[in-house]
C-alpha cells in the first residue's frame, strides 16, 4: 500500500506534479460554490484516525530516505529524511489549489553532532558529565589537560574568571545566564575547557545554542560530582582534569513552510505550528511527525469551509536544534507584520504512547495578553469532552517561545515527552505509572507504533476547535497591545529552556 522509495526520491528530486496515490481522495472542488463558514463541530467531524495513521506510515517512509547517510530512519534537518519531509508538507498544501498560499522560508541552521567524549577529574572518569549541545571539541580533537579553576560568581561576567584560567579548565556554577555566555568568558580567558556544575541533582542536558568562535569544549556536571570538587576548592586544595570532546558543529541551510489561507482577513491571523524536522536518533513519528500531520489534516479539512480571519499554518524547521526555524521566522517579521498574528499555537507531540493530556499553563500575568484565553479555550474543550487533563510549565520548550517573546499570546497541547507519568495520572488517562509518555522520545523507536491513536484523534480534533473557534471570530479575545518591556523580563526570568535542552 505504501508508495514506493522510487516515488518518494523522486518528490525529493522535486519533479512537480507529484501524486500521492495512497491518500488522494476525490479531487478537492475548489471551485467557486460557496462554502459555509467554518464551525467547530463539523470541522472535528471531518478529522479521522485512518486519514492520520495513513499520513503517519507515509512519513515513516519518507524518514528512510535518511537511512543511506545515518543508517536508520531520520528527519534530522539537513538529511534526505528531511528534505523529503519539506516536499511532503509542500506537496500536500500545493494539491489544496489556491484555498492557501504557501511559502518557504529558507534559512542556514547550525546542527551539532558529538562523536566521542570523556572527563576525568582528579583520578575519576565522571559519571554525569554531558557534552553542551552545540559544543565546539577540544583542541585538536584530543585530550586537554588543566588544573579546574573556580569561577566567581556564575560566571555571566568576564570578571568573574581569574587570569589562571588560562590553559586550564573553567569550572563554573549553573544560573543567571546561558550557558554560550559562560563558555565564551571562559573561551576569551584562554580556558581549554570549560564545566559547568548543577546546584540541583538533575542532570544538564545543556545547549551552548547560536555557536561563536570563543566557545570552548564545555561540559554539564551534576548528580553528586560538584560538591566533592568545591569542597576540595575551599581547602585551598587543587583538583586536575583531563576532558576530551570530539564534535562537529555544521552549517547547513534548511526551511520553514508557511501556508495562509488566501481568504480570511489578513490583519487579524490565527497562526499555529508543528515542527518538520525529527533528532538524528530517529524518524520523529511522534516527535513531532504527530503535529505535522494534525496541521496537514486540519488544513486539509479546512478547505471545505470559508474562513472570517486568516488562518497560517506553520511547519517549522530545526526546532530540536533549539527552535531555529520559529525563532527566525519572528525576528523576520517587521512590526507591522507581528500585530497581524493575533495568537500563535504550539502543536508538539500529540499522540505519545503512555499519554496525558497536557495544556501549557499560559497565564496572562506572565505572558502575553490573550495566551491565558487559549489556556481557557483548551480546557473548555476537554472539559465538556469528559477528558482529564493536566498543566505543564510553559518554560520555553517548543516552538511558542519566540512568539511569547515578541510579544505574541501563545499556547499549546502535548501529550509527554521524557517526564515520568504519576499514579494520578495513570488513574486519569490510563497507561503505565512509572514510564516515561514516551518511552521512545528522541530514541530510534518514534515510529508508527509510538503513536497512541486514541489521544492523537483526541488532539487533532481539539486543534481543529482551536482553529475553527478563532478562524470565524475574535470576539472576546484580547486586542494586540504593544509589547510591554515588563512581560519580556517577567518571561525570560522564568525560563529555562530553548528548546528540548536546557540552556540557563
Ligand atoms: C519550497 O520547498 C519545497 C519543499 O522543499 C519545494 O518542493 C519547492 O520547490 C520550494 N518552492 C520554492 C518556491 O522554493
Ligand atoms: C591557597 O594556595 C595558594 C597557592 O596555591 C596560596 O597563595 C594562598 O595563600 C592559599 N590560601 C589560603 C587561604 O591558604
Ligand atoms: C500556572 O501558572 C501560574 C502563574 O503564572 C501559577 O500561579 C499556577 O500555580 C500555575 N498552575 C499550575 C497548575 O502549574
Ligand atoms: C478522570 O480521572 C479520574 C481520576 O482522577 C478517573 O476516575 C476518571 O475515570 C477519569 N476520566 C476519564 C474520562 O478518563
Ligand atoms: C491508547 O491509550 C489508551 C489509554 O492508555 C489505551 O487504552 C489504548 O489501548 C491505547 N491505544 C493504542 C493504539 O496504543
Ligand atoms: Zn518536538
Amino acid at each position: 500500500m505504501a508508495p514506493s522509495l522510487l516515488a518518494l526520491c523522486a518528490a525529493v528530486a522535486g519533479a512537480s506534479a507529484i501524486q500521492i496515490p495512497f491518500f488522494s481522495q476525490a479531487p478537492l472542488d475548489v471551485a467557486n460554490e460557496p462554502k459555509l463558514l467554518v464551525d467547530s463541530a463539523a470541522l472535528q467531524d471531518l478529522i479521522s484516525g485512518d486519514r492520520l495513521l495513513a499520513r503517519a506510515k507515509k512519513l515513516y517512509e519518507v524518514a528512510k530516505l535518511g537511512e543511506h547517510e545515518y543508517n536508520h530512519p531520520t528527519r534530522v534537518i539537513g538529511s534526505a529524511g528531511h528534505a523529503g519531509t519539506l516536499s511532503y508538507i509542500y506537496e500536500s498544501i500545493l494539491e489544496l489549489g489556491d484555498y492557501y498560499d504557501i511559502s518557504n522560508q529558507s534559512f542556514p541552521a547550525v546542527s551539532g553532532q558529538v562523536f566521542e567524549y570523556k572527563l576525568v577529574l582528579g583520578d575519576t572518569v565522571s559519571k554525569s558529565a554531558a557534552p553542551m549541545g552545540l559544543t565546539p571539541a577540544t583542541k585538536g580533537k584530543e585530550p586537554v589537560y588543566g588544573d579546574l579553576v573556580f569561577v566567581q560568581n556564575e560566571g555571566c561576567s568576564a570578571s568573574d574568571f581569574p587570569d589562571s584560567v588560562a590553559g586550564n579548565i573553567a569550572f563554573i556554577k549553573r544560573g543567571t545566564c546561558p550557558f554560550g555566555t559562560k563558555s565564551e568568558h571562559a573561551g576569551q580567558k584562554g580556558a581549554v575547557a570549560a564545566i559547568v556544575y548543577n546546584y540541583e541533582t538533575d542532570p544538564v542536558q545543556g545547549t551552548l545554542g547560536t555557536p561563536s568562535p570563543n566557545h570552548v569544549a564545555t561540559f554539564g556536571l551534576s548528580g553528586e560530582e560538584p560538591s566533592p570538587i568545591l569542597e576540595q576548592f575551599s581547602k585551598n586544595h587543587s583538583v586536575d582534569a583531563i576532558a576530551y570532546i570530539d564534535a562537529e558543529v555544521s552549517e547547513i541551510q534548511t526551511a520553514n513552510i508557511i501556508a495562509q489561507t488566501s481568504a480570511g482577513d489578513p490583519a487579524n491571523c490565527v497562526m499555529l505550528g508543528a515542527h518538520s524536522d525529527s533528532v538524528a536518533e530517529g524518524p520523529g513519528i511522534n516527535d513531532d511527525g504527530s503535529g505535522t500531520i494534525s496541521l496537514l489534516e486540519v488544513a486539509t479539512q479546512l478547505t471545505k469551509f470559508a474562513v472570517n480571519n486568516c488562518v497560517r499554518f506553520a511547519w517549522w524547521a530545526g526546532e530540536e536544534e533549539g527552535l531555529l526555524g520559529s525563532d527566525y521566522y519572528v525576528d523576520s517579521l517587521s512590526p507591522a507584520e507581528n500585530r497581524r498574528i493575533r495568537l500563535f499555537m504550539d502543536y508538539d507531540m500529540m499522540a505519545s504512547p503512555n499519554f496525558a493530556y497536557q495544556i501549557y499553563n499560559a497565564t496572562n500575568a506572565a505572558n502575553p495578553l490573550g495566551s491565558e484565553q487559549v489556556r481557557d479555550l483548551y480546557i473548555a474543550w476537554y472539559e465538556a469532552a469528559g477528558l482529564n487533563y493536566t498543566f505543564i510549565p510553559f518554560d520555553g520548550r517548543s516552538d511558542y517561545d519566540g512568539f511569547i517573546r515578541a510579544g505574541i499570546p501563545g499556547g499549546g497541547i502535548a501529550t509527554g515527552a521524557e517526564g515520568i507519568k504519576s499514579k494520578d495520572e495513570a488513574a486519569m488517562f490510563g497507561g503505565e505509572a512509572g514510564e516515561w509518555y514516551d518511552p521512545c522520545y528522541h530514541q530510534l523507536c518514534d515510529d508508527v507504533g509510538n503513536l497512541n491513536e486514541t489521544a492523537w484523534i483526541v488532539n487533532t480534533k481539539l486543534i481543529a476547535h482551536s482553529v475553527a473557534t478563532y478562524a470565524r471570530s475574535f470576539k472576546g479575545f484580547p486586542e494586540r497591545i504593544t509589547r510591554v518591556a515588563a512581560t519580556a523580563s517577567v518571561y525570560e526570568e522564568e525560563t529555562k529552556y530553548h528548546g528540548n535542552k536546557l540552556f540557563i
